[in-house]
């Protein structure tokens, strides 16, 4: 049983994230999305709210044979995969600019775990410059998100939208 887990703060979820799930998805047989609950952060979304949200958008993904599952998490990535069994961590990079980052968080995590081996995966050029912060700075300003977030992700965003 290959398990991956994919974590992030997924607030919201963007285009991008499922299109390094679909990617990922041929080289496991299960990938848990795993969102972090951090306390820290103001979120768009509440914890709950993400897990609904991308629990409503991943059987519409063909896995390929690959499950996808739907988690919440505290505390450190690397703990949290070797709890669930995961042998992998899965992370996207859009562009070179993620990659010094990535490189300092994927060296940490080898290190609080040896056995877990992070799995980047280029996203689609066509999000390289899709994140979830931008997503929701352009949406709460009236720019045009569509096509760079899934449909039902758009939707709840307008309703928090203030009323006019
Ligand atoms: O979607 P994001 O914000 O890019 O995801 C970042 C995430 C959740 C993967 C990262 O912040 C993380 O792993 N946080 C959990 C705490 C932790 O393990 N920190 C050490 C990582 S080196």
């Amino acid at each position: 049983m290959r398990r991956a887990i994919f974590p992030g703060s997924f607030d919201p979820l963007t285009n991008g994230h499922l299109d390094v799930l679909r990617r990922s998805s041929p080289l496991f047989d299960e990938i848990i999305v795993a969102v972090l609950n951090n306390p820290d952060k103001a979120p768009m979304f509440s914890v709950d709210e993400r897990i609904e949200m991308i629990g409503e958008i991943i059987p519409t993904l063909d896995g390929k044979g690959c499950r996808f599952i739907v988690d919440s998490f505290s505390g450190l990535t690397a703990e949290f995969a070797k709890r669930m069994n995961a042998t992998a961590i899965v992370r996207g990079i859009r562009a070179v600019s993620d990659y010094e980052y990535e490189l300092r968080m994927a060296l940490m995590n080898r290190k609080l775990e040896p056995s877990i081996e992070t799995v980047f995966f280029m996203a689609d050029e066509a999000y390289s410059y899709v994140s979830s912060t931008l997503m929701k700075q352009v949406f709460l300003l009236g720019g045009r998100v569509d096509g760079l977030i899934p449909k039902s992700v758009e939707e709840r965003m307008r309703s928090r939208l203030p009323e006019k």
